[in-house]
Protein backbone atom coordinates (compact mmCIF):
# COMPACT_ATOMS: atom_id res chain seq x y z
CA UNK A 1 0.00 0.00 0.00
CA UNK A 2 1.06 3.55 -1.08
CA UNK A 3 1.75 6.09 1.92
CA UNK A 4 -0.88 8.22 0.59
CA UNK A 5 -3.62 5.22 0.51
CA UNK A 6 -2.54 3.97 3.82
CA UNK A 7 -2.54 7.52 5.46
CA UNK A 8 -6.36 7.38 3.75
CA UNK A 9 -6.98 4.15 5.55
CA UNK A 10 -6.20 5.39 8.52
CA UNK A 11 -8.28 8.44 7.74
CA UNK A 12 -11.05 6.44 7.40
CA UNK A 13 -10.82 4.43 10.27
CA UNK A 14 -10.77 7.52 12.30
CA UNK A 15 -13.93 9.08 11.31
CA UNK A 16 -15.19 5.63 12.24
CA UNK A 17 -14.01 5.50 15.76
CA UNK A 18 -14.52 9.50 16.26
CA UNK A 19 -18.35 8.73 14.74
CA UNK A 20 -19.09 5.82 17.70
CA UNK A 21 -17.68 8.43 20.31
CA UNK A 22 -19.91 10.83 19.93
CA UNK A 23 -22.49 9.88 18.13
CA UNK A 24 -22.75 11.95 15.40
CA UNK A 25 -19.89 14.09 13.88
CA UNK A 26 -20.53 17.96 13.90
CA UNK A 27 -20.32 20.33 10.71
CA UNK A 28 -17.02 21.76 11.81
CA UNK A 29 -15.53 17.87 11.86
CA UNK A 30 -17.75 17.11 8.69
CA UNK A 31 -15.38 19.61 6.96
CA UNK A 32 -12.52 18.34 8.24
CA UNK A 33 -13.31 14.58 6.79
CA UNK A 34 -14.07 16.08 3.89
CA UNK A 35 -11.11 17.66 3.07
CA UNK A 36 -8.36 16.76 0.67
CA UNK A 37 -10.65 14.04 -0.77
CA UNK A 38 -11.00 14.00 -4.29
CA UNK A 39 -12.60 17.29 -5.30
CA UNK A 40 -15.74 18.14 -8.30
CA UNK A 41 -13.61 17.15 -11.62
CA UNK A 42 -12.49 13.41 -9.68
CA UNK A 43 -15.52 13.10 -8.06
CA UNK A 44 -17.64 13.63 -11.61
CA UNK A 45 -15.97 10.88 -12.69
CA UNK A 46 -16.91 8.22 -9.83
CA UNK A 47 -19.61 5.92 -9.85
CA UNK A 48 -23.10 7.44 -9.24
CA UNK A 49 -22.51 5.35 -5.75
CA UNK A 50 -19.30 7.44 -4.98
CA UNK A 51 -20.24 10.62 -5.78
CA UNK A 52 -21.24 12.10 -2.46
CA UNK A 53 -23.25 15.09 -3.92
CA UNK A 54 -26.22 14.92 -1.42
CA UNK A 55 -27.26 18.53 -0.28
CA UNK A 56 -28.74 19.23 3.16
CA UNK A 57 -32.52 19.86 3.03
CA UNK A 58 -33.18 23.79 4.67
CA UNK A 59 -35.31 23.50 7.66
CA UNK A 60 -39.19 23.16 6.14
CA UNK A 61 -40.59 25.63 9.03
CA UNK A 62 -39.68 29.02 10.98
CA UNK A 63 -37.80 27.25 14.03
CA UNK A 64 -38.47 30.46 16.31
CA UNK A 65 -42.34 29.49 16.48
CA UNK A 66 -42.47 25.47 17.53
CA UNK A 67 -44.02 25.28 20.78
CA UNK A 68 -41.74 24.22 23.62
CA UNK A 69 -38.71 23.55 21.71
CA UNK A 70 -35.97 26.50 21.20
CA UNK A 71 -34.81 28.17 18.13
CA UNK A 72 -31.19 28.11 19.56
CA UNK A 73 -31.95 24.05 19.71
CA UNK A 74 -33.56 23.38 16.15
CA UNK A 75 -31.00 25.72 14.42
CA UNK A 76 -28.12 23.81 16.05
CA UNK A 77 -29.14 20.22 15.47
CA UNK A 78 -30.05 21.12 12.20
CA UNK A 79 -27.15 23.32 11.43
CA UNK A 80 -24.35 20.92 13.07
CA UNK A 81 -25.99 16.75 13.58
CA UNK A 82 -28.15 16.75 10.10
CA UNK A 83 -25.86 18.91 7.92
CA UNK A 84 -23.24 16.99 9.41
CA UNK A 85 -24.12 13.95 8.65
CA UNK A 86 -24.97 15.10 5.16
CA UNK A 87 -21.58 16.09 4.75
CA UNK A 88 -19.95 13.21 6.16
CA UNK A 89 -21.78 10.92 3.84
CA UNK A 90 -20.39 13.00 0.83
CA UNK A 91 -16.47 12.44 2.36
CA UNK A 92 -17.48 8.57 2.95
CA UNK A 93 -18.65 7.84 -0.46
CA UNK A 94 -15.86 9.73 -2.53
CA UNK A 95 -13.48 8.04 -0.18
CA UNK A 96 -14.68 4.22 -0.45
CA UNK A 97 -14.03 5.36 -4.43
CA UNK A 98 -10.69 6.33 -3.67
CA UNK A 99 -10.10 3.30 -1.96
CA UNK A 100 -11.47 0.99 -3.89
CA UNK A 101 -8.29 1.87 -6.19
CA UNK A 102 -6.11 0.72 -3.50
CA UNK A 103 -5.82 -3.27 -4.66
CA UNK A 104 -4.09 -4.15 -1.27
CA UNK A 105 -6.21 -2.64 1.19
CA UNK A 106 -7.68 -5.16 3.45
CA UNK A 107 -11.13 -5.51 3.36
CA UNK A 108 -11.64 -4.76 7.28
CA UNK A 109 -10.00 -1.09 6.46
CA UNK A 110 -12.51 -0.96 4.06
CA UNK A 111 -15.71 -2.62 6.13
CA UNK A 112 -15.25 0.57 8.85
CA UNK A 113 -15.75 2.83 5.99
CA UNK A 114 -18.84 0.97 4.61
CA UNK A 115 -20.33 0.78 8.04
CA UNK A 116 -19.80 4.63 8.49
CA UNK A 117 -21.91 5.05 4.58
CA UNK A 118 -24.94 2.89 6.36
CA UNK A 119 -24.52 5.64 9.74
CA UNK A 120 -24.81 9.01 7.70
CA UNK A 121 -27.32 7.40 5.33
CA UNK A 122 -29.79 6.08 8.45
CA UNK A 123 -29.06 9.89 9.85
CA UNK A 124 -29.52 12.06 6.75
CA UNK A 125 -32.64 10.31 6.25
CA UNK A 126 -34.21 10.25 9.66
CA UNK A 127 -33.19 13.60 10.24
CA UNK A 128 -34.87 15.08 7.07
CA UNK A 129 -38.19 12.49 8.09
CA UNK A 130 -37.84 14.45 12.01
CA UNK A 131 -37.68 18.21 10.64
CA UNK A 132 -40.54 17.15 7.66
CA UNK A 133 -42.62 15.75 10.72
CA UNK A 134 -42.00 19.27 12.64
CA UNK A 135 -43.61 22.32 12.03
CA UNK A 136 -47.05 21.09 12.81
CA UNK A 137 -50.35 22.16 15.39
CA UNK A 138 -50.24 18.52 17.03
CA UNK A 139 -53.67 17.75 15.87
CA UNK A 140 -53.96 13.86 14.05
CA UNK A 141 -56.30 13.59 11.03
CA UNK A 142 -56.47 12.23 8.35
CA UNK A 143 -55.66 9.07 7.05
CA UNK A 144 -53.06 8.08 8.81
CA UNK A 145 -55.80 8.51 11.92
CA UNK A 146 -57.69 5.74 10.26
CA UNK A 147 -54.03 3.84 10.63
CA UNK A 148 -53.87 4.30 13.75
CA UNK A 149 -57.47 3.40 15.23
CA UNK A 150 -56.73 0.16 13.23
CA UNK A 151 -54.31 -1.15 14.53
CA UNK A 152 -53.83 -0.10 17.87
CA UNK A 153 -57.66 0.87 18.86
CA UNK A 154 -57.44 4.37 19.59
CA UNK A 155 -54.84 7.15 19.13
CA UNK A 156 -54.99 7.54 22.78
CA UNK A 157 -53.35 4.18 22.92
CA UNK A 158 -50.98 4.58 20.29
CA UNK A 159 -49.85 7.73 21.90
CA UNK A 160 -49.06 5.92 25.07
CA UNK A 161 -47.18 2.98 23.64
CA UNK A 162 -45.10 5.76 21.29
CA UNK A 163 -44.16 7.94 24.19
CA UNK A 164 -43.26 4.71 26.39
CA UNK A 165 -40.92 3.47 23.49
CA UNK A 166 -39.44 7.06 23.73
CA UNK A 167 -38.93 7.18 27.07
CA UNK A 168 -37.37 3.94 27.29
CA UNK A 169 -34.69 5.92 24.74
CA UNK A 170 -34.26 8.87 27.26
CA UNK A 171 -30.34 9.25 28.58
CA UNK A 172 -29.24 7.42 25.85
CA UNK A 173 -29.50 7.63 21.87
CA UNK A 174 -32.27 6.92 19.02
CA UNK A 175 -35.06 6.83 17.39
CA UNK A 176 -39.08 6.06 17.71
CA UNK A 177 -40.26 5.20 14.33
CA UNK A 178 -43.99 4.85 13.65
CA UNK A 179 -43.87 2.89 10.36
CA UNK A 180 -46.03 0.78 7.98
CA UNK A 181 -44.07 -2.37 7.38
CA UNK A 182 -44.72 -2.93 3.37
CA UNK A 183 -43.50 -6.54 3.84
CA UNK A 184 -46.29 -7.34 6.48
CA UNK A 185 -48.44 -4.64 6.07
CA UNK A 186 -48.79 -4.04 9.67
CA UNK A 187 -48.19 -0.50 11.59
CA UNK A 188 -45.92 -0.13 14.62
CA UNK A 189 -43.70 2.26 16.63
CA UNK A 190 -40.18 0.93 15.91
CA UNK A 191 -37.69 1.32 18.61
CA UNK A 192 -34.27 1.61 16.88
CA UNK A 193 -31.02 2.51 19.06
CA UNK A 194 -29.41 3.91 16.26
CA UNK A 195 -29.03 5.18 13.00
CA UNK A 196 -28.74 1.79 11.38
CA UNK A 197 -31.35 0.46 13.86
CA UNK A 198 -34.69 -0.72 11.67
CA UNK A 199 -37.19 -3.34 10.59
CA UNK A 200 -36.47 -4.32 7.13
CA UNK A 201 -39.27 -3.06 4.77
CA UNK A 202 -40.27 -0.30 7.29
CA UNK A 203 -41.37 3.26 5.67
CA UNK A 204 -41.49 6.17 8.75
CA UNK A 205 -44.42 7.95 8.84
CA UNK A 206 -43.58 9.75 12.21
CA UNK A 207 -39.75 10.08 13.33
CA UNK A 208 -38.68 10.97 16.75
CA UNK A 209 -34.94 11.82 17.36
CA UNK A 210 -34.25 10.61 20.71
CA UNK A 211 -30.26 11.73 20.83
CA UNK A 212 -29.55 13.86 23.27
CA UNK A 213 -28.52 16.69 21.01
CA UNK A 214 -32.17 16.72 20.26
CA UNK A 215 -33.18 17.87 23.39
CA UNK A 216 -30.10 18.30 26.04
CA UNK A 217 -29.97 22.32 25.38
CA UNK A 218 -33.52 22.73 26.38
CA UNK A 219 -34.62 20.18 29.26
CA UNK A 220 -31.34 18.90 30.68
CA UNK A 221 -32.12 14.69 31.12
CA UNK A 222 -35.68 15.47 31.47
CA UNK A 223 -36.20 13.20 28.28
CA UNK A 224 -40.27 13.09 28.96
CA UNK A 225 -40.79 16.38 28.95
CA UNK A 226 -39.01 16.42 25.12
CA UNK A 227 -40.87 13.97 24.34
CA UNK A 228 -44.50 16.22 25.32
CA UNK A 229 -42.98 18.66 23.34
CA UNK A 230 -42.63 17.31 20.31
CA UNK A 231 -46.20 15.72 20.31
CA UNK A 232 -47.17 19.15 20.08
CA UNK A 233 -45.74 20.59 17.22
CA UNK A 234 -46.05 17.15 14.67
CA UNK A 235 -46.93 18.15 11.73
CA UNK A 236 -50.34 15.30 10.93
CA UNK A 237 -50.97 16.40 7.79
CA UNK A 238 -46.79 15.05 6.33
CA UNK A 239 -47.50 12.39 8.60
CA UNK A 240 -50.69 11.53 6.69
CA UNK A 241 -49.43 12.26 3.55
CA UNK A 242 -46.62 9.48 3.88
CA UNK A 243 -49.27 7.03 5.43
CA UNK A 244 -51.59 7.55 2.16
CA UNK A 245 -48.29 7.13 0.35
CA UNK A 246 -47.35 4.18 1.58
CA UNK A 247 -50.67 2.47 1.35
CA UNK A 248 -50.96 2.85 -1.86
CA UNK A 249 -47.69 1.30 -2.76
FE1 LIG B 1 -30.51 14.30 15.62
Amino acid sequence: MSELKRRDAIKGMLVGGAALAVGGLSAEDAESVTSNIPQNAEAAQASRAFRGQHQPKPLPFDPAKLRGISEKLIRSHHENNYTGAVKALNGVEQRLDAMMKDKDLPAYVYGDLKREELVRTGSMILHEYYFANLGGEGKPGGAVLDLIKQWFGSYEQWEAEFKRTANALGGGSGWVIFAYNSYTGEAHNYWAWDHMHNAPMSRPLLALDMYEHAYHMDYGAAAGKYVDAFMQNVKWEEVSRRAEEALRK
